[in-house]
């Protein structure tokens, strides 16, 4: 299938976030090992989500879907958890498939590891193909037996779980999902685990532990988990900022617009994004700001601003790592040279974003460069209309549909239904801020 868009003449419109995906993974692991039960609303329907219910069902977490909110969002559901408890987790009869997940699959290498069941985890093309050397050599470290091919890297992997015993770990690189990889480990093991990092990652599983019991004391960069059962806290996932920047970036390029994104995660360890934008020059207003089951949520609005360029590098990287691409695109349309480094780990996300970033803005007359860790863009007057491709990766496909929305003439995206990964209303939501931009050509 490919799909066809256009620039509309003026955009003004409001959208809700859709539900948060990093949230939605934690929200069903956690409660699904915890002890009861738990009602999770607003869980996220995405594909990557739902192949985390698929995998705690495989190990025995009880999940049912009470309603699916349908008359607001058909994409959020409430979810009806009721966990294994304490070392209850059943040994899975069949491999567990995290489909394109690598949350899914770092999550489960750290909590599997350190259960006494035996497990083998796969996923899809794209997951088979990214390295899990970081969470394979961290476990190992800590005891772990875990086997994977390609040089012990690839899925599928193996583990033997095991009690470990606990023990330290130093981070090569700022990663939530390694972090949280040790954390759930660590609630498993025998002994405490000590956990350093170089620099801050997202920390929603600190907080969603913490409310849920977990013992996790944390001093600048260095967390320590004890060992112990976590209980079943009913929770509302807020919105997602990695899906909201994809709007935003659209109200602050186009000439005539306002964009609001309601009910969005605005948790600091989140919103480099909108620090970079802040220093760009452009125009987000936050209102009514509020908490939501720990989270700090706020609705954020776009309008069309003049921006300059910027320079992300740094700490700043894990702080918007998802964003990247459509920051890239925002740097099309800022005045001078944005320099991205230090974002290598973009070249193993579900495509080399690096390359799949550069060649297809390329294509509508972007002036930006490959770097071995980052990308280096000049801004021009217009981009054009063209043939491009999502690579089967959703986020690209994403920062495409709107960058369709701010070239001139139209523009052609291949494998647009890759966003169900993780906003699967993608294009509805387009079709209400935007109605009559989109065609859609089954071939
Ligand atoms: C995630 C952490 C980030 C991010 C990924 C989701 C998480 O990955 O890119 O989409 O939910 O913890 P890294 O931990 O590899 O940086």
């Amino acid at each position: 299938m490919t799909l066809t868009i256009k620039k509309p003449k003026k955009i003004q419109g409001c959208i809700d976030a859709p539900s948060a995906k990093s949230i939605s993974h934690r929200a069903v692991i956690f409660s699904s090992v915890s002890t009861g039960t738990s009602i999770i609303q607003n869980f996220s329907a995405s594909a990557d989500c739902l192949s985390t219910v698929r995998c705690m069902r495989q190990l025995g977490a009880k999940i049912v879907t009470l309603r699916s909110n349908r008359a607001t969002n058909k994409y959020a559901r409430t979810l009806q958890i009721t966990g294994v408890g304490e070392n209850g987790l059943t040994e899975p009869t069949n491999v567990l498939n995290a489909g394109n997940s690598g949350t899914t699959m770092r999550f489960l290498m750290g909590l599997l590891a350190a259960n006494e069941i035996n497990s083998v985890l796969t996923g899809d093309h794209s997951l088979r193909s990214r390295p899990m050397t970081r969470e394979i050599h961290a476990l190992r470290e800590l005891g772990a037996d875990i086997w994977a091919r390609g040089d012990r890297s690839l899925a599928p992997i193996s583990i033997n779980g095991k009690f470990l015993t606990g023990g330290q770990c130093t981070m090569p690189e700022a990663s939530a999902q390694l972090k949280s990889s040790l954390l759930l480990a660590g609630l498993f093991s025998k002994g405490p685990i000590t956990i350093n990092q170089p620099h801050i990652s997202r920390d929603h599983s600190e907080r969603m532990l913490t409310a849920m019991g977990a013992q996790i004391t944390s001093d600048k960069l260095q967390l320590i988990i004890q060992p112990g059962p976590i209980r079943a806290t009913d929770m509302t996932v807020p919105g997602d900022i990695s899906s909201a920047s994809f709007w935003l970036v659209l109200g602050l390029c186009h000439p005539d617009s306002e964009v609001t994104v309601r009910n969005v995660n605005i948790n600091p360890s989140r919103t480099g994004f909108l620090e970079v934008i802040e220093q760009m020059g452009g125009s987000i207003k936050i209102t009514n700001r509020a908490n939501q089951s720990g989270e700090p949520i706020a609705d954020l609005t776009a309008s069309s601003s003049s921006l300059s360029s910027a320079v992300i590098e740094g700490a700043l990287i894990p702080l918007l790592i998802d964003e990247l691409p459509v920051l890239a695109l925002a740097a099309c349309f800022a005045k001078g040279q944005t320099i991205i480094r230090d974002a290598s780990s973009l070249r193993v996300k579900e495509t080399d974003r690096i390359a799949t970033t550069t060649s297809e803005l390329r294509r509508m007359g972007a002036n930006i460069q490959e770097t071995s860790d980052g990308m280096i863009i000049s801004g021009v007057t217009s981009l054009q209309g063209a043939t491009t491709s999502s690579h089967g990766d959703h986020r690209l496909a994403m920062t495409l549909g709107i960058a369709g929305m701010l070239a001139e003439g139209e523009t052609e995206i291949a494998h647009p239904d890759s966003t169900k990964i993780s906003y699967p209303g993608f294009w509805e939501d387009l079709n209400i801020i935007a109605p009559g931009v989109l065609d859609s050509n089954e071939r």
